[in-house]
């Protein structure tokens, strides 16, 4: 091989070295978004199956609302511009989530807000005072899903 197309041909490995994870990154990001949404879930489903319970575990619940809680703080850096369904990954993120990025980012703030609320219940230890909080959760995730989230399995 010719000294100067050695050259070019390591210029071009280096180029899509550089650039593979580029390329990678959103379906990374859907994957992060998506496994956070999923703990999320999990969490608010053992606030959920602990109230249904004849003695609700304070103590469950607190460590889970503070999950939430946790959850509410990363949910900012989950929907990089670029992770939606453009990049070609499998997500149900709308498009609106960044052309209507004011109204996201309020919905993201009711959340975050609520969440603190449930865990104020729930180091109450206050029963009745703990399920009102979590059905007023429970509204912030629909608000935001039957607007931003694209509907299906
Ligand atoms: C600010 C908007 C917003 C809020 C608030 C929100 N979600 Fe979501 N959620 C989404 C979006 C958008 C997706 C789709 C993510 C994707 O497919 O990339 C999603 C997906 C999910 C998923 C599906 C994950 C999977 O397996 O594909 C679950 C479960 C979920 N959310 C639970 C919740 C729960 C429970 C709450 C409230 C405690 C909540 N979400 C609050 C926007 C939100």
């Amino acid at each position: 091989m010719h000294r100067s197309s050695a050259r070019r041909a390591i210029a071009l490995v280096s180029l899509f070295a550089a650039a593979g994870p580029l390329f990678a990154a959103p379906a990374d990001q859907v994957r992060t978004r998506i496994s956070g949404f999923r703990e999320l879930g999990a969490s608010f489903k053992t606030v959920n199956d602990s109230l249904r319970t004849a003695e609700p575990q304070t103590f469950l619940i607190q460590i889970a609302a503070r999950q939430i809680v946790g959850s509410s703080r990363e949910m900012a850096g989950w929907f990089p511009a670029g992770s939606g369904t453009e990049s070609g990954a499998k997500t149900k993120a709308k498009a609106e989530i960044w052309s209507q990025a004011a109204k996201f980012k309020a919905a993201q703030a009711a959340f975050a807000k609520q969440a603190l609320a449930l865990q104020a219940a729930a180091q109450s230890g206050l029963a009745p005072a703990i399920r009102a909080e979590t059905a007023k959760l429970g509204k912030t995730c629909k608000g935001c899903h039957d607007t931003f989230r694209a509907p299906g399995d």
